[in-house]
Parts: C-alpha cells; structure tokens; sequence
C-alpha cells in the first residue's frame, strides 16, 4: 500500500504519534536516561564557552531541557513544546535557570529573542519537511548562533521482534510523511543559506535489552488502538507483539538494539 503525504500540506507538528499521556512521559522517562551520555557529551563538546540563551526545540517534559541546562554555562534555557501536559510537567522542575513556553516549533519567530543556542533531539523525525524547519531555525538565530541537531541516524537489530516493531513505526511514521532516520536526510543536506560553518558526527548509543524493551513496549501500548495500525497489522499481530516487548521490558527477553544519533552542528 503507498502512502503518499498529500501535496500542499505544511509542515507542522499536528502529526506527533507519540502521545504525551503518563504512558507516553514513561517512555520519555526512559529515553532520557538512555541518551543521556551521548547528548551530555555532544554539548559539552561543541558548546565548550558561555552562552545567552538556550532553547530546547520540542522539549517534551523537560529532560533535554535540564540537559542543556546541566552542561552548557547558559544564561537562560528556554524549553518550547507544543503539549501543554508535557508542559506541566516539565515546570515541576528541580530549581535549574529553565523556563517553559508554548509552541508550534515548526513556526517562526519564537517567543523569546535571538536565542545563542538551538537543540533539538529525537525531534526532526516527528517533523515533515526536514530541510526547510531546519533552514527555518538558523533564520531565527542570534548572529554566530549555533543549531545542534541530535537526531536517530539508524536503529539496528536482528532480533526479530526488533523488526517487527521497526515495521510498526516506519508505517506509522511514513502515514505522516516523516521518517525515523532523519539523520541521514540531515547527513545528505547541503549546506542550508547562511551557514558559516558544519561538523557532523555519528555517535553510537547500545541501551540494555530491558530500557528497550520498555520503550518499545510503551510506545506501541500509545499506539496499538491506532486504526491505521491495526489495518494494517491486524490486533492480533500487534498484540502478540506487544506481549514480547512486555517480556524484554521485563528481562524475560533479550532484544538487542543499536541507535546511532547523527550530531550536527551548523553556525551562522
Ligand atoms: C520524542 S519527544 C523528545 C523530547 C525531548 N527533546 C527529549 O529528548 O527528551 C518529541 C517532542 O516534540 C514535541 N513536538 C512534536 N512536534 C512539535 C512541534 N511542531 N512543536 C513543538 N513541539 C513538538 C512533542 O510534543 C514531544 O514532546
């Protein structure tokens, strides 16, 4: 069956899948804690002096946020996030400098000035139209500002039921005219208008069966009721599926995964 994204139809952030219900703040949970290091090392190493302000593009319930916050000498870390629930949850912080606002991120201008610093992790994927949103962020930079982008590359496995869920999310995905690795859309990109300079990395990120299991398994509890999905793979397939992913998220199962994160940083 194609799929195809009907012409004319703007980018937006409408399409996002992935839910921001308790289910779906778990996983981001577990997403949090499983990236944690490389992403720690990516500001750390490409954002090595002071900055003005930070703002973390589709911020979710703020660990990427605090993220920034924890490794980047800013004066200010503006999250932005469409989900007014992953909002609220981010504001029950832990008294770091951040703050919160409501946005479509595909739009611009932001609602804070000029910022020094743009992130966006495991974002681009949810989003259509990769080159002309990023094209877009470095328009609303501050002069010698900097987009970090740390995005899936690819998601490997010869794990059976690892395939089986990889299928579920490409369809779910491709339905909405996006793609999983977006890292490799970005790797192909030239140089958008204005880019003074680009470094480009693949960092590799081996999670424990268990936190796969557990965001697999979370993601396709979010999912399963999906009427595209379940035409598409039948309730029974996905429910047989969701019972092995229940299994490796609770270390009945092993599931080897591995994600590689494309980092890329372009100034302007
Ligand atoms: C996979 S989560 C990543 C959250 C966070 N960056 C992290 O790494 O923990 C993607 C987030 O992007 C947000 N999002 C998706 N489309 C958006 C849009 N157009 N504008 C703002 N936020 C958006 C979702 O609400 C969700 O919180």
């Amino acid at each position: 069956m194609v799929h195809l994204v009907p012409a004319g139809r703007q980018p937006s952030g409408a399409d996002y899948k992935f839910g921001d219900s308790d289910i779906a703040a778990q996983r981001l949970s577990t997403v949090a804690e499983v990236f944690a290091e490389s992403s720690r090392s990516f500001l750390s190493r490409c954002v090595p002096g002071p900055v003005g302000l930070a703002v973390d593009l589709g911020c979710g319930p703020g660990h990427s946020t605090r993220l920034i916050a924890e490794e980047v000498r800013a004066e200010r870390v503006v999250g932005l996030d469409r989900s007014v629930t992953f909002l609220a949850r981010a504001e029950a912080g832990d008294g770091l400098p951040v703050a919160f606002r409501r946005h479509d991120v595909t739009t611009t201008p932001f609602p804070v000035a000029g910022p020094d610093l743009l992130y966006a992790r495991l974002l681009l994927s949810h989003l259509r139209d990769t080159a002309s949103v990023v094209g877009r962020w470095l328009g609303a930079l501050a002069p010698n500002g900097r987009l970090l982008l740390d995005e899936v590359d690819s998601v490997e496995s010869e794990h059976p039921v690892a395939r089986d869920y990889q299928r579920v999310v490409e369809a779910m995905l491709r339905e909405n005219g996006q793609r999983l690795d977006v890292g490799r859309v970005l790797g192909a990109m030239p140089d958008p208008p204005g880019t003074v300079s680009r470094e480009d990395h693949v960092a590799e990120v081996r999670p424990t069966s268990r936190q796969v299991g557990r965001m697999f398994a979370l993601n396709l509890r979010v999912w399963r009721g999906d009427p595209f999905l379940v035409e598409e793979f039948g309730t029974e397939w996905l429910d047989r599926l969701q019972q092995r992913l229940d299994m490796a998220a609770s270390g009945k199962m092993e599931l080897p995964v591995v994600w590689t994160m494309r980092q890329m940083v372009l100034v302007v």
